[in-house]
């Protein structure tokens, strides 16, 4: 994703925004190097680990800060998480269609989390900061 798209999706928070970057990237490594199938895997592997680092992270950042609506975005990363663990295992990697397809859908809903999810908490720590200040 190149940064004036990005842009849009910055939280503003820079620990975040690299890990959301690096998501994009595999994701769009992943429509680009479909046919090669050693770096397929590798990228889902790196995909999947790096989700699951990033969902934690991002709720004790929000434990941190007292965000109150921690519960449903724990429970937003769970179904995110359950349902790109599904895609990637019915994923067929013979078939370059059907990953760019998946690299495809993975890049919307996770683009979708962060316009509905990640953004919420975003504003709620800029209300914080400027109450503090
Ligand atoms: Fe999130
Ligand atoms: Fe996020």
């Amino acid at each position: 994703m190149d940064q004036a798209k990005f842009i849009h999706y910055k939280v503003d928070v820079p620990t975040i925004d690299e890990d959301h970057l690096r998501i994009f990237t595999i994701l769009e490594n992943m429509k680009w190097k479909y046919t090669d199938e050693e770096m397929i895997r590798l990228l889902v592997s790196e995909l999947e680990s790096l989700l699951e680092f990033h969902f934690a992270d991002e709720e004790k950042y929000m434990e941190q800060m007292g965000f109150p609506y921690i519960a449903a975005h724990r429970n937003a990363h769970a179904e995110l998480l359950y349902f790109i663990q599904g895609l990637m295992k019915r994923m067929d990697i013979k078939q370059g269609y059907s990953i760019k397809y998946i690299a495809d859908t993975v890049s919307k809903q996770f683009s979708h989390h962060i316009d509905w999810h990640d953004m919420q908490y975003a504003e709620f720590a800029k209300k914080q900061s400027k109450e503090g200040s």
